[in-house]
C-alpha cells in the first residue's frame, strides 16, 4: 500500500491500494473515536459501492448511516448542504461521529463543507472514486457548495482526517469522466515535473494508476504544505483553470471539467510561446500529450465571450488576473496581469 503524509492545519495520510475500500473500516476506526458513521455519497456511487463500505464499516463496530443525493453538479447546493445538516440532527450524531464521503469531488466538496460546519466540525474522511477527486479534491481541504450564480460561492477550508483511495473503483467511471481525471494528471505534470510528463507520454495513465495518483497526491501535498491557505503558490494548481472556466460558461457546462482544462493549458500554452516565454517544442509535447488522451485543443468560442467569462469568474481581481504561464515542461509561473491584457493572451491562444 501507497502512504502519502499530508501536513497541514490538520495531519493526515492518504492510502492509496486496489481494494482498499474493503478495509476502509478498520483504518477509520483508528482515526475517528465515535461510534456512528454517516456514508454521504450519490446515487451512482451508492449503488456501486455504498454496500461494500457499510459492511467494511460495521464490521469495524459503526452504528452505519447513509445519506445519498442525486448526481452531478446541481447536487453541489445549499438545498442538499441544509438536508443533510438536518439528517445529522435528527440522526444525533456529534462532533467526534465521522462522515465518509464516498463519491468524486461533487460528493467529496459538499459532504466535506457539511462536516467543517455541523456543530462546528466532526470527523471527516474521503473515499474519492473519480480520477479527479483522487488525485485533487480530495486533497487539500478545500470544501464548498454553489449559490444559483456563481461555483463554490460558500465553503470552508478543513482537511479530512485521512483519504482513502481505491483505484479499482475506477473500473467503473465512465471513460469520459477518466479522461477528465487525466486532464489534471497532465496539469501536474506540466506544474511540476519532466520525469512524470515523459512517464505519462510512455506508459499513460490507466496501466500505472497506483504510481499515478501517488505522484500526484505527492506533489499536492508539497503545494498544500506551502499554501494551504491559497494565498499565493497554491494558485499554481489554477493551470488551464482560467480559460478553463470560461470556455466552460461560454458552453453553457455542456463542455466538461476536464476537457475545459485541457483546452485552458493548450490556450495559455500558444500564447506563452507566442510571447517567447515557453520554447516551441515544449509547447508541441504539450499539445500532442493532451491529443493523445483523448482531450480537446481547441475552442469554437471567440476570444471575446470568453475574456467576459473570464473576468466574470470568481478568481478574477477586480484589477489583476493572475496567469499560470507555463515556461518549461515541469515548470510554471503566476503572472499577474492587468485585466485588459487577457484578452490579447486569450487571442492569441485561441490561434491556430
Ligand atoms: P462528480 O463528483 O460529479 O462525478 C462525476 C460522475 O461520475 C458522477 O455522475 C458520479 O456519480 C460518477 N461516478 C463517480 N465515481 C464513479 C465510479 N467509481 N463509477 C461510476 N461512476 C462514478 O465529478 P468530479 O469530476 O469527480 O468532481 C467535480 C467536482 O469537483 C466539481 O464540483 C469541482 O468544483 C470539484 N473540485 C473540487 C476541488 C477541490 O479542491 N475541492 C478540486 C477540483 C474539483
Ligand atoms: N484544486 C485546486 C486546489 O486545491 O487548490
Amino acid at each position: 500500500m501507497k502512504e502519502v503524509r499530508v501536513e497541514a492545519s490538520r495531519s493526515y495520510s492518504v492510502y492509496v491500494q486496489p481494494g482498499l475500500i474493503d478495509s476502509a473500516g478498520e483504518y477509520i476506526s483508528s482515526l475517528i473515536k465515535g461510534d456512528t458513521a454517516v456514508i454521504v455519497s450519490d446515487d451512482n456511487v451508492s449503488r456501486l459501492y455504498g454496500q461494500r463500505l457499510r459492511l467494511s464499516l460495521e464490521k469495524s463496530g459503526f452504528r452505519v448511516l447513509e445519506y445519498v443525493f442525486p448526481h452531478g453538479e446541481k447536487s453541489k447546493c445549499m438545498d442538499v448542504y441544509i438536508r443533510l445538516l438536518e439528517f445529522l440532527l435528527e440522526n444525533r450524531l456529534t462532533r467526534s461521529d465521522v462522515i465518509v464521503a464516498l463519491g468524486g469531488g461533487v460528493v467529496g466538496d459538499l459532504a466535506g463543507f457539511a462536516a467543517a460546519t455541523f456543530q462546528r466540525g466532526m470527523g471527516l474522511i474521503q473515499i474519492p472514486t473519480t480520477l479527479l477527486a483522487m488525485v485533487d479534491s480530495s486533497v487539500g481541504g478545500k470544501t464548498a457548495v454553489n449559490l444559483e450564480h456563481g461555483k463554490n460561492q460558500v465553503g470552508s477550508f478543513y482537511q479530512p482526517y485521512g483519504v482513502i483511495c481505491d483505484p479499482e473503483t475506477l473500473d467503473t467511471l465512465p471513460e469520459e469522466e477518466f479522461l477528465c481525471g487525466c486532464a489534471e494528471v497532465i496539469k501536474y505534470a506540466v506544474l511540476g515535473s519532466r520525469e512524470f510528463f515523459d512517464s505519462l507520454k510512455g506508459a499513460g495513465v490507466r496501466q500505472n494508476l497506483e504510481g499515478v495518483i501517488t505522484a500526484c497526491v505527492e506533489m499536492k501535498r508539497d503545494i498544500v504544505a506551502s499554501d494551504e491557505f491559497d494565498t499565493g503558490r497554491r494558485m499554481l494548481l489554477n493551470l488551464g483553470h482560467t480559460v478553463g472556466h470560461a470556455v466552460e460558461a461560454c458552453s453553457g457546462f455542456t463542455v466538461l471539467h476536464g476537457q475545459a482544462v485541457a483546452i485552458g493549458m493548450a490556450v495559455i500554452s500558444r500564447a506563452a510561446n507566442r510571447r517567447g516565454l515557453l520554447p516551441d517544442s515544449d509547447l508541441h509535447e504539450i499539445l500532442d500529450i493532451l491529443e493523445r488522451f483523448g482531450l480537446p485543443t481547441q475552442t469554437k468560442y471567440p476570444a471575446l465571450d470568453l475574456y467576459r467569462e473570464t473576468l466574470a469568474d470568481k478568481k478574477s481581481g477586480s484589477t489583476h488576473i493572475t496567469l499560470v504561464v507555463p515556461r518549461k515542461i515541469g515548470s510554471c509561473e503566476l503572472m499577474k496581469l492587468e485585466r485588459e491584457e487577457v484578452l490579447g493572451w486569450i487571442e492569441d491562444g485561441i490561434k491556430p
